[in-house]
């Protein structure tokens, strides 16, 4: 399916579509089975998506979030991806506690926590080892590198296509990271991609053949669902 590209004039009617969109897609997850399953992004561009979330009058009890990477830091270090969410959203709605799943960075070892966290996913989507959990969204942002969730150009991570959750690489510093096979059964996949600086990347993972080793988010080509870029005016110039 082609991804569909938005082009917005600023961030705030970019964060405006992008609610539009997740809760257009909450709402109909639920009414199709009954719940919603979301793995967020992490980064700074989706906070803002966050703090509207929060304000929203949802049947929180029937939606259970989840994260598609995570920096291998406490939930209370400002680097953390799940304390980012927590913090601008989760905490002020009355989602149920056991709904939340943050990855677990407590481990010594990340690739046990990696491990530990694709149990937790087989568990809750009912999955084998040989199938992947289909998530209703994926939110994902996108690095200048053309990195998406935790998956760095030419790192082992991009090459995982046998498990849920893998071990990272940003700087020789672990992450935690779904695997591009789970990213691209979502239903619904929503890149939100802000600033001048990702131009570069952008012509690349549209180009008719960029190497995806170096622009990661290339390998997000969902099998069934459906793929929906929204940029805002800077991010978007190469498109305009
Ligand atoms: C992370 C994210 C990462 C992020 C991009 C874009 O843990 O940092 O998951 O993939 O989405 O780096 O980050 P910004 O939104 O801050 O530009």
């Amino acid at each position: 399916m082609k991804p569909q590209v938005e082009v917005f004039v600023d961030r705030p009617q970019l964060i405006t579509r992008a609610l539009e969109l997740t809760v257009a897609e909450i709402k109909s997850a639920i009414a199709q089975r009954g719940r919603c399953t979301i793995a967020l992004a992490g980064g700074n561009t989706p906070k803002p998506l966050y703090e509207q979330l929060a304000t929203q009058d949802l049947p929180w009890q029937k939606i259970h979030v989840f994260w598609g990477d995570e920096r291998y830091v406490p939930l209370s270090d400002p680097q953390s991806n799940a304390g980012m969410a927590t913090a601008a959203w989760l905490n002020h709605v009355a989602i149920p506690p056991e709904n939340i799943y943050p990855m677990p960075t407590q481990a010594a070892d990340p690739a046990e926590a990696a491990q530990t966290y694709d149990r937790q996913l087989q568990t809750f989507f009912g999955t084998g080892p040989q199938e992947f959990p289909r998530f209703d969204i994926v939110l994902l942002g996108l690095g200048p590198d053309g990195h998406t969730a935790s998956l760095f150009p030419h790192t082992e991570a991009l090459q995982v296509c046998d498990r849920n959750v893998t071990v990272g690489s940003k700087d020789n510093q672990p992450r935690l990271t779904l695997t591009a096979p789970v990213l691209n059964q979502a239903r619904c996949i929503l890149f939100l991609v802000t600033g001048a600086n990702k131009q570069d990347a952008l012509t690349q993972i549209f180009a008719e053949n960029a190497d995806a080793a170096q622009f990661p988010a290339r390998l997000i080509q969902p099998t069934h669902g459906t793929l929906s870029w929204l940029l805002d005016a800077e991010a978007g110039q190469p498109f305009q």
